[in-house]
Parts: C-alpha cells; sequence; structure tokens
C-alpha cells in the first residue's frame, strides 16, 4: 500500500508483554494496581478489541442512560466519559486514576482479554458490553489507528502489519483468542455481546438491545434520535466523539481520521488475493473450535 505519510521522528510509546499479551509500557509498569482494581456493581463496562466499535458504542450508551438528551453527551470527550482502565494516555494521565475518582455509577471502557480482566468485574456481576467486529475490517482500522497514534507501536508496512496481526503481536494480543474468550465467558456471567456488522445494519434494533440490557425504557422518537446522533457521518463531526479535542502530537488526524470509514468490506480495498487467501486458512484453524460467526460483508 502506498501510504508513507508517518508520524515524526520523535519516539513512539514503547511496548512489553503483560501475561504473553503485548501491552504499552506504561500498562505494564502499573499492571498490578490494573489487575487489583476494584469494580463495583453498579460499574458498566464496555470491552472491545481493538476498533471493533468502541467509541460508537459509548455513545450510544451515554445516549441511552441521558434518554436521547444530546447536550448531555457533549459534556466531555468519550474518553474522559468511560475511563479506559489499563491504560495511560499521553497527556490525558492514567485511566485507572481516573476512573478511581470517578463517582458512581461509573461507565468504564477496556480492551483487556478476558484473562487479564481484573477479577472483581466477574466477582461484582457487573454488566459488561462486548463489541466484536470481522477480523479483516478489524486488522485494516488497527493498522490505520496505529499510524495516525503515537500512543501505540509505529505499524509499519502493511505487509509488516498483516503479519503481526495474525500473529497476535499487536498491543491487546491475538483478535482470534480475544473474541473466542470473550464469547466463552458471555453465558456465565453478565455480559452482552454485539457485532459492528449488525450496529451497521440494524442500528435501532442494537440499540435496543442495549436499552434493555441497560435497563431502560426508551420511547420510539428517543431511539430514533439516538440511531442519528450515532451515525458515522454525525458522529464524525461531534468534538466530544472523534478524538479531535486531543493534542496532534498525539493523535494526527491528517494522517488518517480516527472517524475514518466507518463501514463494511473495507478490508477489500487492502486485502491482496494472496494475503485474503492466507487470512481465510488461518482463520479456520484458529476459528475451528467456537461457534462464533462474522459477517465479512454484506
Ligand atoms: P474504521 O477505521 O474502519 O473507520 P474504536 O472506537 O473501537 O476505536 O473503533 C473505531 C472504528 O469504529 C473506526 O473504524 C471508526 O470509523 C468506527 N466508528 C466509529 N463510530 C462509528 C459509527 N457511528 N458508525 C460506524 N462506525 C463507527
Amino acid at each position: 500500500m502506498a501510504e508513507n505519510s508517518k508520524f515524526d521522528e520523535t519516539p513512539r510509546i514503547p511496548v512489553d508483554y503483560v501475561r504473553g499479551i503485548l501491552q504499552p509500557t506504561p500498562t505494564c509498569d502499573t499492571w498490578d494496581l490494573i489487575w487489583n482494581f476494584q469494580a463495583k456493581p453498579d460499574d458498566l463496562l464496555i470491552s472491545t478489541y481493538p476498533k471493533a466499535g468502541t467509541t460508537w458504542t459509548q455513545e450510544i450508551v451515554d445516549l441511552i442512560q441521558n434518554e436521547g438528551d444530546v447536550e448531555m453527551s457533549k459534556r466531555a470527550p468519550s474518553y474522559i466519559r468511560f475511563p479506559f482502565i489499563e491504560y495511560v494516555m499521553p497527556s490525558i494521565g492514567s485511566g485507572l486514576e481516573q476512573a478511581n475518582a470517578m463517582p458512581s455509577p461509573r461507565n468504564l471502557k477496556t480492551h483487556l482479554p478476558i484473562e487479564l480482566l481484573p477479577p472483581s468485574f466477574l466477582e461484582n456481576n457487573c454488566k459488561i458490553i462486548y463489541v466484536a467486529r470481522n477480523a479483516k475490517d478489524n486488522m485494516v482500522s488497527y493498522y490505520h489507528f496505529q499510524r495516525m497514534n503515537k500512543g501505540l507501536p509505529d505499524p509499519g508496512t502493511w505487509e509488516e502489519y498483516f503479519e503481526n496481526f495474525l500473529a497476535g503481536k499487536v498491543c491487546w494480543g491475538s483478535w482470534h483468542d480475544h473474541v473466542k474468550g470473550w464469547w466463552k465467558a458471555k453465558d456465565q456471567h453478565n455480559i452482552l455481546y454485539l457485532f459492528y456488522e449488525e450496529m451497521k445494519k440494524n442500528p435501532k434494533q442494537e440499540i435496543q438491545k442495549l436499552a434493555e440490557f441497560i435497563g431502560k425504557k426508551l420511547d420510539d422518537n428517543v431511539l430514533d434520535t439516538i440511531v442519528h446522533h450515532t451515525s458515522f457521518d454525525v458522529m464524525k463531526q461531534n468534538p466530544m466523539a472523534n478524538y479531535s479535542s486531543l493534542p496532534t502530537e498525539f493523535m494526527n488526524h491528517a494522517i488518517s481520521p480516527f472517524m475514518r470509514k466507518g463501514t463494511v468490506g473495507d478490508w477489500k480495498h487492502h486485502f491482496t488475493v494472496a494475503q485474503n487467501e492466507r487470512f481465510n486458512e488461518d482463520y479456520k484453524k484458529k476459528m475451528a473450535d467456537t461457534s462464533l460467526a462474522f459477517h465479512f460483508q454484506f
């Protein structure tokens, strides 16, 4: 791919391993505190593999809780409304400290695989919303995100990234293990498992599922308001949801905007025929032991 626009040459965040999962070093350095995080029974957690539609879901959840009050949802950027518990955001600070300082009921965010989730979430039977996205689009989205985000390693070339992603050598580890691990856990715990592709195909229906899970009964017109305000085009213009409020030294939207395309099937513009074959063969093996199924296109 002909994407040479790179960040300045100043160093990116270094990475290391936590129990076999690649993480930015500030996460590794504070791992004991993260693992011992005390969740409360009324915490609501949004969990995803990076780039699966976290921000979209956050916006929907916030609007459901505030019964479609759009001004209320613009009170702060999403990364303040939903502390990212295991991440230390350059220029913002530790998500853990943010969460600890937040009054209840709290909305929280994580990208941790289920085996690294602080145990207090499951012990307290917290409501958890997990969103999964098909691996091909997820990979493409993550690649472009790493290009524009100094808080993650340089992705290298697309060809290099493709191999690293398949090998699980990216932050938060293997996509396959992530989606399978949470899928397996969903029936034993208070987990609503959703799909990006379903949200795209039938947003109102998925928003209704979310409202029911959260315990809110909403009128049809409120649901329509939420569908509108959480559409890609509207969110792209919303500075409280599009990450434009962060300094450009950290996220450079000129390289690739955070709200990039928001579609299903964009991978077709990135995968070569050979990469697609290689991906499918690898996928068959890694996903043979799960009932999970994804749509790669409409
Ligand atoms: P693309 O890079 O494919 O465009 P996350 O919030 O987990 O980081 O995910 C970001 C991805 O979700 C990006 O995907 C982004 O464009 C997409 N996204 C964000 N808001 C969306 C919305 N309202 N509708 C559809 N996709 C959305």
